[in-house]
């Protein structure tokens, strides 16, 4: 179970001794989280932590019958099943997994299985997929429904929202009129990293709030009242079981793989058969040493009987199959404490609440802050300075405060009253404070140094942090432009600069006085306007006298570019201050090159695109794959850069996707590909 939102709200609350009174309280926490699950898609607590309430209240309800009362969480039908969704009993119960982190169990499980086959059996090691668990159901060959794993016996119906899912055909292929009577296959839907950091920087962009990890993200994504929302999401599904089927029989589980692949499902990658121990414990390892590198979450390996005879001898308990097991990796989180918590100042002058930690070794990494997001989670998480918190780290994704348990003595955070950077009066916007010195605070500036210096931006090699920082202190920099008129003998003045070292940053910053639009764009650090939109916007113009002559619905126009974005982006565009900093930038020598011809559709669906490929593709040869993409207008590289606009990733694909996620190039698989080739939206 991945730790998800924040499982002490509220539970560490003393216990009171009357159990009327306790029973209570349990309701109307179950309520809440309820609420938290059903109206607003966003648990804040685990699964395991939601049942451990409910069973609370279970046994203080068997011991104290008289407190029952008809409107207890305890006297729904189907516990979490009762949502907004209607209630979908499965074709068969879909069990849980038992779960292990040690050899023994795992030594114990193989032997128990090798003598229900009598004989060393092989077992099929898959990763075990960081998602939520769905049936999708077949009739005839046709999709028919789709439901949540719910308690178990029951789901949430979400054949709506299922059917907008690329991954899950309308129908199976290849059957040829001979599909199957019915078949009931469990999988996971999943929502990969690289697209969730997207979507998450897309909700943000919207003033909404952006999910937690992408197992939330993909819960939240698939349990939309309204399809056409789950439809904007990138989910995928991935299956691995029948868990029920008429007119069609499978012997090996490696059948029923093959089988979904040839209806056109996704399976896991990194299938494997093994037998021994010692095989199945290398593949834990490796695996576990991959996880940074995927591009979705798996927190263990799974291991099931290949034959499918020796899984009906071995049955299963209440919970969970006899044939399967879950061998877990070790968690990616521990505990420490807070020493304090700061508000820092960011560029565009958002001030965020950062938890400083007694430094703490994070599967391998040294973690020292966490972020709070913003002042509603800060008093949503209760996170006070002496408290010991439970720190997480998932891939490349900045820490997160997991779990809190509250210090003896524990001191609130100082809500500052002015600015901490530059002393300025704060604006309270919703959940954020913003400091209201928009153009002359250091922190801000510091901010905008960096943002300018990315290789989305001007690209300047060498204005790191702490140089961005100096820059600033020593009033170098007073304004965003003021970079550009910099000497050699200027930067020369600043602490910790040598003549060589001078010279390489001036040079940096003379060659990006030239500079184009799209990256003139990301530099500028205009609200929302991103790489793709930055590109887009100057597909679109071409120049940037044309731009800022822009009118909100020739903006809204634009591929990648909203009403709301238009309408942000419009008003940025006329803003005094910005007008002045762009004449700012002209009149330091900042040239802003024009894009040539704005292509158009015709020219290619995806002219001007960088794309790059890696990995084994479905159905396209590496060859035929970059023909396409280059009567698509695309140019083909085979390295990865922050300068690609796409990543087409197939199976296996290495470290260069894991370097495209680091670079936030968007990841994307060949049916998307193919689907920008026709002029979609990918
Ligand atoms: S097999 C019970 N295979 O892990 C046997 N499950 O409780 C059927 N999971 O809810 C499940 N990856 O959603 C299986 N490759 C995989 C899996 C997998 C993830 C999930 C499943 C289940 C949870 C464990």
């Amino acid at each position: 179970m991945p730790l998800q939102g924040f499982a002490y709200l509220g539970s560490m609350a003393p216990r009171s001794r009357s159990p009327a009174r306790r029973v209570e309280a349990l309701r109307a926490r179950i309520r809440r989280h309820d609420e938290y699950y059903y109206q607003r898609n966003r648990p804040v607590i685990s699964d395991a932590a939601y049942d451990r309430l409910v069973l609370e209240l279970r046994r203080l309800e068997a011991a104290h019958p008289e407190l029952v009362t008809p409107d207890s969480p305890t006297q729904r039908v189907a516990g979490r099943a009762a949502g907004p969704f209607a209630s979908v009993r499965h074709a068969a119960p879909m069990l849980s997994l038992e779960a292990t982190r040690d050899n023994e169990t795992i030594e114990a499980f193989v032997t128990r299985v090798a003598k229900a086959a009598g004989g060393a059996s092989d077992l099929i090691l898959e990763p075990k997929l960081d998602g939520l668990s769905v049936e999708v159901v077949y009739r005839s060959g046709r999709l028919s429904s789709a439901a949540t794993r719910g308690d178990g016996t029951t789901g949430e119906d979400v054949t709506a929202n299922v059917r907008t899912i690329d991954s899950v055909p309308p129908t199976l292929r290849g059957t040829r009129g001979a599909a199957p009577a019915m078949v009931s296959i469990r999988g996971e839907m999943l929502m990969s990293r690289s697209a969730f950091a997207r979507m998450n920087r897309a909700l943000v962009v919207r003033g909404e709030e952006p999910f937690a990890n992408p197992r939330n993200a993909a819960a939240g994504s698939l349990r939309q009242l309204d399809p056409r929302v789950t439809a904007s999401r990138p989910l995928r599904f991935v299956a691995y079981e029948v868990l029920a089927a008429r007119g069609v029989t499978f012997t090996t589980d490696a059948q029923v793989l093959a089988a979904f692949r040839r209806w056109g499902l996704a399976i896991p990658e990194h299938v494997e058969r093994q037998r021994a121990v010692e095989a199945i414990a290398r593949y834990h390892r490796r695996l576990e040493g991959r996880r940074e590198q995927m591009d979705y979450e798996i927190d263990g390996i799974v291991l099931k009987t290949n034959a499918l005879d020796a899984r009906a001898r071995l049955g299963a308990t209440g919970h969970h199959p006899r044939w399967a097991m879950a061998w877990k990796f070790e968690p990616r989180s521990e505990t420490t404490m807070v020493e304090d918590i700061v508000f820092q100042v960011g560029r565009t002058g958002v001030l965020t609440p950062v938890a400083l930690l007694r430094p703490v070794d994070v599967s391998g990494v040294t973690v020292s802050r966490a972020t709070l997001h913003n002042l509603t989670e800060l008093s949503r998480r209760d996170v006070k300075v002496g408290d010991r918190v439970r720190i997480h780290r998932a891939g490349d994704v900045i820490p997160e405060i997991v779990e809190r348990r509250r210090g003896a003595r524990r001191k609130k955070a100082r809500i500052p009253a002015k600015c901490p950077a530059c002393k300025a009066r704060l604006s309270r916007q919703g959940p954020f404070l913003r400091c209201d010195n928009r153009w002359e605070c250091p922190a801000q500036l510091v901010g905008a140094l960096r943002n300018l210096a990315r290789d989305e931006a001007f690209s300047i090699a060498g204005l790191g942090e702490e140089v961005a920082r100096r820059l600033v202190r020593s009033g170098m920099v007073r304004r965003i432009p003021d970079l550009f008129t910099l000497t050699a003998a200027d930067i020369r003045r600043l602490p910790g600069f040598a003549a060589k070292s001078s010279a390489k940053l001036a040079n940096e910053v003379a060659r990006a006085r030239r500079v184009d639009l799209p990256h003139f764009l990301v530099g500028l650090g205009l609200p929302g306007v991103g790489r793709a939109m930055a590109r887009g916007l100057a597909d679109a113009f071409g120049s940037l006298a044309a731009l800022r002559a822009a009118s909100v619905a020739q903006l809204d126009a634009v591929r990648d570019v909203g009403a709301v974005e238009a309408a942000t982006i419009h008003a940025a565009l006329n803003d005094r201050r910005i007008r002045a900093l762009i004449d700012g930038f002209v009149r330091a020598g900042v040239r802003v090159r024009a894009v040539r011809e704005a292509p158009t559709r015709r020219a290619g669906a995806l002219a001007g695109r960088r794309i790059a490929f890696t990995g084994v593709l479905p159905t396209l040869s590496r060859a035929e794959a970059s023909r396409l993409a280059e009567e698509g207008g695309a140019r083909v590289t085979e390295s990865v850069s922050a300068a690609l606009d796409y990543l087409v990733a197939g199976s296996e694909p290495g470290s260069k996707a894991d370097k495209a996620r680091r670079a936030g190039v968007a990841i994307i698989d060949e049916r998307r590909f193919l689907r920008l080739l026709r002029g979609g939206s990918g």
